[in-house]
């Protein structure tokens, strides 16, 4: 048996018929095509699928694609401007290679936009924190620290934030 959700997504209201058991996800990436939220753990672990649903950070293998009626979701296609121009905080990641492979920077973005907007200058311990719930096999994390330490600058208008980048997360 199907349910019938009506979701916006990036600002785009899309309709479909979804089996109960389909994880949003698999909706996203398999329904409507937005790979850009990837699958990196079948354990809720690693945070690569990691979406806003109604503003808030949501990793989206841990909730149905039927419990998504009705609310807005955001995903990486989402967040660079309809100019193409990147967003602040794609654009640090670029600029402070911030990333290796890539696969689990979606995730790590949209968790970081999450965090700017809740904290716009965090510490770099509150950037470690509010990035725990995520996980890259390649860069050390470092690099990613420093991105969002620069699109906090960035976004608050002010200069570089002082705060070095320093042990690995979860150290
Ligand atoms: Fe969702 Fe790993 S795929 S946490
Ligand atoms: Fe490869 Fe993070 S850049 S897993």
């Amino acid at each position: 048996m199907k349910h019938r959700v009506s979701v916006s997504i990036n600002g785009k209201t899309h309709e479909d018929e979804v089996e109960a058991r389909l994880l949003l996800v698999h909706y996203l990436r398999d329904v409507v095509g937005l790979t850009g939220t990837h699958v990196g753990c079948d354990t809720s672990q690693c945070g690569a699928c990691t979406v806003h649903v109604d503003g808030m950070a949501v990793k989206s293998c841990t909730m149905f694609a039927v419990q998504a009626q009705g609310r807005e979701i955001k995903t990486i296609e989402g967040l660079a401007g309809s100019d193409g121009i990147l967003h602040p905080i794609q654009q640090a990641f670029w600029d402070e290679h911030g990333l290796q492979c890539g696969y689990c920077t979606p995730g790590f973005i949209m968790a970081a936009a999450y965090l700017l907007e809740q904290n716009p200058r965090p510490t770099e311990d509150e950037i470690r924190k509010g990035l725990e719930g995520n996980l890259c096999r390649c860069t050390g994390y470092v690099n990613i620290v420093k991105a969002v330490q620069s699109a906090a600058a960035t976004m608050s208008g002010s200069p570089k934030a002082a705060q070095p980048a320093g042990t690995p997360a979860g150290e």
